[in-house]
Protein backbone atom coordinates (compact mmCIF):
# COMPACT_ATOMS: atom_id res chain seq x y z
CA UNK A 1 0.00 0.00 0.00
CA UNK A 2 1.01 3.22 -0.95
CA UNK A 3 0.56 5.64 1.96
CA UNK A 4 2.66 8.11 1.00
CA UNK A 5 0.97 9.90 -1.50
CA UNK A 6 -2.04 10.89 0.52
CA UNK A 7 -2.37 14.07 2.54
CA UNK A 8 -6.09 13.38 4.08
CA UNK A 9 -5.56 10.97 7.77
CA UNK A 10 -5.78 7.52 6.81
CA UNK A 11 -7.95 4.87 8.36
CA UNK A 12 -6.74 2.56 10.58
CA UNK A 13 -4.98 -0.82 8.70
CA UNK A 14 -5.57 -4.24 9.20
CA UNK A 15 -3.50 -5.56 11.41
CA UNK A 16 -0.63 -8.31 9.62
CA UNK A 17 0.01 -11.42 11.60
CA UNK A 18 3.38 -12.19 10.55
CA UNK A 19 4.62 -8.65 12.65
CA UNK A 20 4.69 -8.19 16.31
CA UNK A 21 4.52 -5.53 18.86
CA UNK A 22 4.91 -6.18 22.28
CA UNK A 23 5.88 -4.03 25.34
CA UNK A 24 9.62 -3.63 26.04
CA UNK A 25 11.26 -3.61 29.60
CA UNK A 26 14.28 -2.88 31.48
CA UNK A 27 16.05 -6.74 30.00
CA UNK A 28 15.50 -4.76 26.10
CA UNK A 29 17.67 -1.90 27.19
CA UNK A 30 20.75 -3.19 24.93
CA UNK A 31 18.50 -3.80 21.73
CA UNK A 32 16.62 0.03 22.31
CA UNK A 33 20.47 1.11 22.52
CA UNK A 34 21.15 -0.66 18.85
CA UNK A 35 17.97 0.92 17.49
CA UNK A 36 18.83 4.43 18.82
CA UNK A 37 21.63 4.26 17.34
CA UNK A 38 20.39 3.65 13.58
CA UNK A 39 17.40 5.96 13.92
CA UNK A 40 19.19 9.59 15.68
CA UNK A 41 21.26 12.15 15.90
CA UNK A 42 23.86 11.07 18.41
CA UNK A 43 22.81 14.94 20.13
CA UNK A 44 19.33 13.69 20.79
CA UNK A 45 19.97 9.62 21.29
CA UNK A 46 18.98 8.36 24.55
CA UNK A 47 21.58 6.32 26.68
CA UNK A 48 21.05 3.64 29.16
CA UNK A 49 20.28 5.80 32.41
CA UNK A 50 17.76 8.03 30.66
CA UNK A 51 16.26 4.92 29.19
CA UNK A 52 16.49 3.09 32.75
CA UNK A 53 14.82 6.25 34.34
CA UNK A 54 11.72 5.93 32.18
CA UNK A 55 11.21 2.95 32.73
CA UNK A 56 11.71 2.77 36.56
CA UNK A 57 8.83 5.78 36.31
CA UNK A 58 6.50 3.35 35.27
CA UNK A 59 6.69 4.85 31.41
CA UNK A 60 5.61 2.44 28.60
CA UNK A 61 7.08 1.55 25.77
CA UNK A 62 6.38 -0.57 22.44
CA UNK A 63 8.70 -2.46 20.50
CA UNK A 64 7.91 -3.74 16.80
CA UNK A 65 9.82 -6.55 16.64
CA UNK A 66 10.57 -8.53 13.01
CA UNK A 67 12.39 -12.22 13.36
CA UNK A 68 13.25 -11.14 16.47
CA UNK A 69 14.74 -7.82 15.93
CA UNK A 70 13.41 -4.81 17.55
CA UNK A 71 12.81 -2.57 14.42
CA UNK A 72 10.37 0.34 15.86
CA UNK A 73 9.47 1.51 19.34
CA UNK A 74 6.90 3.67 20.63
CA UNK A 75 7.28 5.83 24.28
CA UNK A 76 4.94 7.16 26.45
CA UNK A 77 3.29 8.49 30.09
CA UNK A 78 0.10 9.45 31.26
CA UNK A 79 -0.45 12.54 32.53
CA UNK A 80 -3.88 14.99 32.89
CA UNK A 81 -4.95 17.76 29.82
CA UNK A 82 -7.42 19.73 28.06
CA UNK A 83 -7.26 20.73 24.61
CA UNK A 84 -9.02 24.04 26.55
CA UNK A 85 -6.08 24.60 28.29
CA UNK A 86 -3.15 23.81 27.21
CA UNK A 87 -1.20 26.16 29.33
CA UNK A 88 0.13 23.78 31.27
CA UNK A 89 2.24 21.28 28.79
CA UNK A 90 5.76 21.19 29.02
CA UNK A 91 8.12 23.31 27.22
CA UNK A 92 11.23 20.98 25.86
CA UNK A 93 11.68 17.29 25.32
CA UNK A 94 13.34 16.37 28.44
CA UNK A 95 10.20 17.78 30.72
CA UNK A 96 8.13 15.55 28.07
CA UNK A 97 9.82 12.72 28.46
CA UNK A 98 10.74 12.85 32.52
CA UNK A 99 7.07 13.25 34.11
CA UNK A 100 6.30 10.57 36.64
CA UNK A 101 3.07 9.04 35.93
CA UNK A 102 -0.05 11.39 36.95
CA UNK A 103 -2.56 9.68 39.15
CA UNK A 104 -5.51 11.50 37.61
CA UNK A 105 -4.27 10.84 34.25
CA UNK A 106 -6.71 11.33 31.05
CA UNK A 107 -3.89 11.52 28.06
CA UNK A 108 -1.01 9.73 26.74
CA UNK A 109 2.29 11.99 26.13
CA UNK A 110 3.79 10.13 22.95
CA UNK A 111 7.97 11.09 23.03
CA UNK A 112 9.09 9.10 21.44
CA UNK A 113 8.12 7.25 17.68
CA UNK A 114 11.60 5.72 15.78
CA UNK A 115 11.32 2.98 13.36
CA UNK A 116 15.08 1.59 11.62
CA UNK A 117 15.65 2.85 8.49
CA UNK A 118 15.66 -0.21 6.45
CA UNK A 119 12.00 -0.72 7.29
CA UNK A 120 10.33 2.80 6.96
CA UNK A 121 7.86 3.37 3.93
CA UNK A 122 6.20 0.35 5.32
CA UNK A 123 2.99 -0.73 6.49
CA UNK A 124 5.06 -2.07 9.70
CA UNK A 125 4.76 1.94 11.27
CA UNK A 126 1.34 1.88 11.11
CA UNK A 127 1.41 -1.16 12.89
CA UNK A 128 3.13 0.24 15.65
CA UNK A 129 1.36 3.39 15.88
CA UNK A 130 -2.13 1.66 16.07
CA UNK A 131 -1.37 -1.08 18.62
CA UNK A 132 -0.18 1.83 20.65
CA UNK A 133 -3.26 3.56 20.36
CA UNK A 134 -5.21 0.11 21.28
CA UNK A 135 -3.20 0.57 24.22
CA UNK A 136 -3.76 4.20 25.22
CA UNK A 137 -7.47 3.19 24.85
CA UNK A 138 -7.18 0.31 26.88
CA UNK A 139 -5.31 2.21 29.78
CA UNK A 140 -9.04 4.75 29.08
CA UNK A 141 -6.56 7.78 27.89
CA UNK A 142 -8.80 10.17 26.24
CA UNK A 143 -5.85 12.04 24.25
CA UNK A 144 -2.53 11.50 22.72
CA UNK A 145 -0.63 14.41 22.80
CA UNK A 146 3.01 14.09 20.70
CA UNK A 147 5.48 16.62 19.69
CA UNK A 148 6.91 16.49 16.05
CA UNK A 149 10.25 17.00 15.00
CA UNK A 150 10.39 19.41 12.07
CA UNK A 151 13.65 18.54 10.07
CA UNK A 152 13.16 20.46 7.03
CA UNK A 153 13.49 23.38 9.11
CA UNK A 154 17.26 23.19 7.38
CA UNK A 155 17.03 19.31 6.51
CA UNK A 156 19.88 16.57 7.09
CA UNK A 157 21.87 14.82 5.09
CA UNK A 158 22.68 12.15 7.35
CA UNK A 159 24.38 9.02 7.00
CA UNK A 160 21.55 7.01 7.11
CA UNK A 161 19.05 8.17 9.67
CA UNK A 162 17.35 10.77 7.11
CA UNK A 163 17.58 12.53 4.22
CA UNK A 164 15.53 15.37 4.41
CA UNK A 165 15.63 18.09 1.71
CA UNK A 166 15.59 21.68 3.54
CA UNK A 167 12.41 23.68 2.78
CA UNK A 168 12.79 27.56 2.80
CA UNK A 169 9.04 27.65 2.91
CA UNK A 170 8.74 25.71 5.28
CA UNK A 171 11.39 27.52 7.78
CA UNK A 172 9.77 30.78 6.65
CA UNK A 173 6.77 29.55 8.77
CA UNK A 174 8.43 28.85 11.35
CA UNK A 175 10.12 31.98 11.62
CA UNK A 176 6.90 34.21 10.98
CA UNK A 177 5.20 31.98 13.78
CA UNK A 178 7.89 32.95 15.93
CA UNK A 179 7.67 36.50 14.99
CA UNK A 180 3.69 36.61 15.59
CA UNK A 181 3.48 34.53 18.09
CA UNK A 182 0.29 32.60 15.86
CA UNK A 183 0.19 28.95 15.22
CA UNK A 184 0.72 28.31 11.44
CA UNK A 185 -1.80 27.37 9.09
CA UNK A 186 -1.79 23.26 9.16
CA UNK A 187 -1.47 23.58 5.21
CA UNK A 188 1.78 25.05 6.12
CA UNK A 189 3.30 22.72 8.65
CA UNK A 190 2.64 20.02 6.60
CA UNK A 191 5.06 20.85 4.02
CA UNK A 192 7.32 19.42 6.53
CA UNK A 193 7.79 15.24 5.89
CA UNK A 194 7.75 14.65 9.42
CA UNK A 195 4.56 17.00 10.41
CA UNK A 196 3.09 15.39 7.34
CA UNK A 197 3.48 11.72 8.80
CA UNK A 198 1.52 12.26 11.38
CA UNK A 199 -1.34 14.81 10.22
CA UNK A 200 -1.67 11.82 7.95
CA UNK A 201 -1.15 9.02 9.80
CA UNK A 202 -3.34 10.18 13.14
CA UNK A 203 -5.27 13.27 11.88
CA UNK A 204 -3.96 14.96 14.83
CA UNK A 205 -4.04 18.76 15.44
CA UNK A 206 -1.20 21.04 15.57
CA UNK A 207 -1.22 23.21 18.86
CA UNK A 208 1.89 25.21 19.44
CA UNK A 209 5.20 25.53 17.82
CA UNK A 210 7.95 25.40 20.80
CA UNK A 211 11.88 26.32 20.12
CA UNK A 212 14.69 25.42 21.46
CA UNK A 213 12.08 22.08 22.26
CA UNK A 214 15.17 19.50 21.89
CA UNK A 215 18.33 21.18 21.31
CA UNK A 216 20.65 19.18 19.08
CA UNK A 217 17.77 18.55 17.41
CA UNK A 218 19.84 20.80 14.59
CA UNK A 219 18.28 19.46 11.10
CA UNK A 220 14.33 20.67 13.12
CA UNK A 221 16.52 24.57 14.31
CA UNK A 222 16.01 22.77 17.72
CA UNK A 223 12.00 23.02 17.30
CA UNK A 224 9.00 20.96 18.21
CA UNK A 225 6.01 21.03 17.11
CA UNK A 226 2.87 20.21 19.94
CA UNK A 227 -0.04 18.65 18.36
CA UNK A 228 -3.34 15.94 20.06
CA UNK A 229 -5.75 13.39 18.85
CA UNK A 230 -8.78 12.67 20.30
CA UNK A 231 -8.81 9.17 21.11
C1 LIG B 1 9.07 9.51 11.36
C2 LIG B 1 9.00 8.01 11.03
C3 LIG B 1 8.53 7.23 12.25
C4 LIG B 1 7.99 7.85 9.90
O1 LIG B 1 7.89 6.48 9.56
P1 LIG B 1 7.94 6.08 8.02
O2 LIG B 1 7.77 4.60 7.92
O3 LIG B 1 9.19 6.66 7.46
O4 LIG B 1 6.63 6.82 7.47
P2 LIG B 1 6.27 7.21 5.96
O5 LIG B 1 6.76 6.14 5.05
O6 LIG B 1 4.84 7.56 5.91
O7 LIG B 1 7.17 8.48 5.70
C5 LIG B 1 6.91 9.72 6.25
C6 LIG B 1 7.65 10.74 5.43
O8 LIG B 1 9.06 10.57 5.64
C7 LIG B 1 9.70 10.23 4.39
N1 LIG B 1 10.62 9.12 4.63
C8 LIG B 1 10.39 7.81 4.67
N2 LIG B 1 11.52 7.12 4.90
C9 LIG B 1 12.49 8.04 5.03
C10 LIG B 1 13.88 7.98 5.27
N3 LIG B 1 14.54 6.83 5.44
N4 LIG B 1 14.56 9.14 5.35
C11 LIG B 1 13.93 10.30 5.16
N5 LIG B 1 12.62 10.42 4.92
C12 LIG B 1 11.91 9.30 4.87
C13 LIG B 1 8.62 9.77 3.47
O9 LIG B 1 9.01 10.04 2.13
C14 LIG B 1 7.43 10.54 3.93
O10 LIG B 1 7.41 11.82 3.33
P3 LIG B 1 6.33 12.14 2.16
O11 LIG B 1 5.10 12.59 2.87
O12 LIG B 1 6.98 13.22 1.39
O13 LIG B 1 6.11 10.90 1.38
C15 LIG B 1 10.40 7.47 10.56
O14 LIG B 1 10.77 8.14 9.38
C16 LIG B 1 11.50 7.62 11.59
O15 LIG B 1 11.65 6.77 12.46
N6 LIG B 1 12.29 8.71 11.53
C17 LIG B 1 13.43 8.93 12.43
C18 LIG B 1 12.99 9.21 13.84
C19 LIG B 1 12.04 10.40 13.90
O16 LIG B 1 12.34 11.50 13.45
N7 LIG B 1 10.86 10.18 14.51
C20 LIG B 1 9.86 11.22 14.68
C21 LIG B 1 10.12 11.96 15.92
S1 LIG B 1 8.96 13.26 16.16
Amino acid sequence: MNYCKTIEPEAKPPVIPTQRVRPMGVEDIPEILELENVCWLPEIRANEATLRARFEMGHISMGMLVNEKLVGMTSFSYTHFSPDDPDGLPGTFREFSSRPLHDDYNTAFVYTLNIHPDYRGDTLTRELIWTGIDRLREDNCVYMLGAGRCPSYNGNQGAGIETIQPSPEFRKTIDNSMRTGKLPATRDLIIDPVLRFYRRTLGCKFLRVVPEFLPGDTPSGNFGVIFYKTL
